[in-house]
């Protein structure tokens, strides 16, 4: 969700207020992937390099997710999206790990869309995190393949992306679901994220749609 502090910026407001219409526009987003078939979405609301903005920016970002996990919650729950967290929950407030994990629990049953919350996530971080767990849970290192490494991930849950999105106009990953994406087709767009219409996403799909998808192999009959 790239751009939102120039769309601030571009109207002369606060980056803050950028931020709290970038998490106002998911909705619209939600719905118009949902209406065009997507069973998972995943949103990358901040990242573990997050921390290093100033204070001030960092305390907005945390109470505007606070507020949305609380106002939006319910409304998900209705429409059967499952809230999942991916990232980190150890350096959170109590109170929004709290409302995260009520979340979770909510709308763990719930059989819609899954929404991936990426919240204090970094690729980086996440393959860190599942070495560890693999390690302490004494894995034959010989045995230790991809389809298992996968499951010790944040997104086991869910299948691997294929379209990431990015808005803002940066051409880069960013730490981004970087084991996940090895495959992942790729569509980056100057649009700011607040800025980004359905008909924008629908375009983005129907790129996707046309690119031919190889996986390193060659194309032709039988590849
Ligand atoms: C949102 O956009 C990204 C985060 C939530 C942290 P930015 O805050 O990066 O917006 P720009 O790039 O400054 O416009
Ligand atoms: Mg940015």
């Amino acid at each position: 969700m790239d751009g939102n502090g120039r769309w601030a910026v571009e109207r002369g407001l606060p980056r803050l207020e950028g931020h709290r219409e970038g998490v106002e526009r998911i909705r619209v987003v939600l719905e118009t992937l949902r209406s065009l078939g997507v069973e998972h979405v995943t949103i990358y609301a901040f990242s573990t390099e997050n921390w290093g903005r100033p204070q001030d920016e960092v305390e907005g970002l945390m109470s505007l997710f606070f507020v949305a996990v609380e106002e939006q919650t319910r409304e998900l729950h209705e429409r059967n999206v499952r809230i999942v967290h991916l990232g980190k929950t150890a350096n959170l407030d109590p109170e929004l790990r709290g409302a995260v994990e009520d979340a979770q629990r909510l709308t763990a049953a719930n059989t819609g869309i899954t929404l991936n919350v990426a919240f204090d996530y970094g690729g980086r971080d996440e393959i860190l995190q599942a070495v560890r767990r693999i390690i302490r849970d004494g894995l034959d290192p010989d045995a230790l393949d991809e389809e298992t490494f996968r499951h010790y991930l944040f997104t086991a849950h869910s299948p691997d992306p294929d379209l990431i999105i990015r808005t803002g106009g940066e051409q880069r990953i960013s730490n981004f679901l970087l084991w996940q994406s090895a495959y992942s087709e790729y569509y980056h767009t100057p649009t700011l994220w607040p800025d980004l219409l359905p008909a924008e996403l629908e375009q983005a799909l129907e790129a996707y749609r046309a690119r031919q998808r190889r996986y390193g192999k060659v194309a032709g009959p039988g590849a």
